[in-house]
C-alpha cells in the first residue's frame, strides 16, 4: 500500500526492500524492531512476509508514526509503534519489556514525508521556516543553528556532512548576514543565499544549495552522533541468529556503519602502531555483506532515491559458536 503524502504528492518508496527483508531473514517470524519505521514501508514487509512476525517501530517523527501507525492498523497488536530517538533503543526495549528480539532495522536518514512537506523546511523547493528537526518536539532548529555556529564550524559542517567545497565562501556569507542583523530564517532565503555565493555553475547538475541543506540537516539531527553506540545496543539485543540490517545514504554515515560492524565481528579498529588492542573488538556477530548491497539500476530509475543507499547486514553468533571460535 502506498501512503500518499504532502508536498508532490509522490508516496515513500522503500529502498532495497527485498535484499532487506531476505537479509533479516523476516519469513523465520518473531519480533522486529523497525528503528526508524517512517511512513512503514519495511515495516509492512516485515509484516507480510510471515504471519508470525511483530514489529516494533521507533520513529522520532511523530507525524510518520501516525501515519505508519495507520498504515498498518490491520496487523493489530502485530504492529507496535514507539516515539523515540533509536540511539536509546534499550531504554525503550526496557519500557516495553523486550529482552531479545529477532531482528532490528535502521533505514537511516530521512523520509520523502519529510523532504516534500511544505512546512518543515527541509528542502528549498518550498518555501518555509528553516526548521529541519525529524523530531519538532525538541531540539535546536536550522535556522537556530545558523545563528549560533561561528564561521569555522559552519564552515567544517558544510564542507564535512555537505561534501561542499565552497563550505568557507558558503559559511562566510552566512555570518556576513548575520552580522548585519539579517538573520535567515526560512529556506528560500538560505537557498538564495547559497546560490549567490557560489555564483551560476552550469556543470551542476544539482541546485548550488543542495548540499548545504543536506549537511544542516544532518547537523541539526545529529545524525551522525552515536550511530556506533546504536549499533552495539543492537547487537546487544539480537538473538542468537539474529540479524542487523543497516541502510545508509551517506559515505560518513556508510564508513561509522562499515567500522563498527568490523568491530563487532571481532576486527580490531585500533591504529596499527598501538602496541594491544584498546578499542574492545568482540566476536560478536558475522558479517552477512562483505560488500554494501546497492540498488539495482532498475530501482534507482523507479526511485532515485536509492542511488546513494548501501546496506550492510550482520548475524549474531551463537553461544555455541563462539565458544568454538574460542578453543
Ligand atoms: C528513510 S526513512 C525510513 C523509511 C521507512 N523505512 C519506510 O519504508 O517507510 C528514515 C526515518 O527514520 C527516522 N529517524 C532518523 N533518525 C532517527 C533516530 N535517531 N531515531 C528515530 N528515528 C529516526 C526519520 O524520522 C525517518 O522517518
Amino acid at each position: 500500500m502506498a501512503v500518499p503524502l504532502g508536498g508532490r504528492g509522490a508516496p515513500h518508496r522503500p529502498v532495497l526492500l527485498r535484499e532487506t527483508i531476505e537479509l533479516l531473514a523476516a519469513k523465520r517470524g518473531g519480533l522486529f524492531v523497525d528503528c526508524t519505521v517512517g511512513l512503514g514501508g519495511h515495516s509492512e514487509a516485515i509484516l507480510q512476509t510471515s504471519s508470525n512476525a511483530q514489529v516494533l517501530g521507533i520513529d522520532r517523527d511523530e507525524e510518520a508514526l501516525g501515519l505508519a501507525r495507520e498504515r498498518l492498523a490491520q496487523y493489530g497488536s502485530r504492529f507496535r509503534a514507539v516515539h523515540a530517538d533509536f540511539r536509546e533503543l534499550t531504554r525503550v526495549l526496557a519500557t516495553t519489556k523486550v529482552r531479545q528480539v529477532r531482528g532490528v532495522l535502521a533505514d537511516l536518514g530521512v523520509s520523502s514525508l519529510q523532504l516534500d512537506s511544505p512546512s518543515r523546511g527541509f528542502s528549498f523547493r518550498h518555501d518555509a521556516p528553516l526548521d529541519m528537526r525529524m523530531d519538532v518536539t525538541s531540539g535546536e532548529t536550522a535556522a537556530q543553528l545558523l545563528g549560533r555556529l561561528s564561521e569555522v564550524d559552519l564552515a567544517r559542517i558544510i564542507f564535512e556532512y555537505g561534501e561542499e567545497r565552497r563550505a568557507r565562501r558558503i559559511a562566510r556569507w552566512i555570518v556576513e548576514r548575520r552580522e548585519r542583523g539579517e538573520p535567515i530564517r526560512t529556506t528560500r532565503d538560505l537557498a538564495g543565499l547559497v546560490e549567490r555565493a557560489v555564483g551560476p555553475d552550469k556543470k551542476r547538475r544539482i541546485h548550488p544549495a543542495t548540499r548545504t541543506f543536506q549537511a544542516l540537516r544532518i547537523a541539526v539531527n545529529g545524525e551522525l552522533e552515536n550511530l556506533d553506540s546504536f549499533l552495539a545496543q543492537a547487537v546487544d539485543h539480537l538473538e542468537p541468529d539474529g540479524r542487523l540490517a543497516v541502510i545508509s545514504f551517506h559515505s560518513l554515515e556508510d564508513r561509522i556503519v562499515k567500522r563498527m560492524l568490523l568491530k563487532l565481528s571481532g576486527r580490531c579498529q585500533c591504529p596499527p602502531r598501538l602496541p594491544q588492542c584498546v578499542c574492545g573488538a568482540e566476536s560478536l556477530v558475522e558479517i552477512l555483506t562483505k560488500r554494501p548491497i546497492a540498488a539495482t539500476d532498475e530501482e534507482i530509475e523507479n526511485n532515485p532515491r536509492a542511488r546513494s543507499a548501501k546496506l550492510r547486514a550482520a548475524r549474531r553468533r551463537s553461544q555455541v559458536s563462539d565458544l568454538r571460535s574460542q578453543i
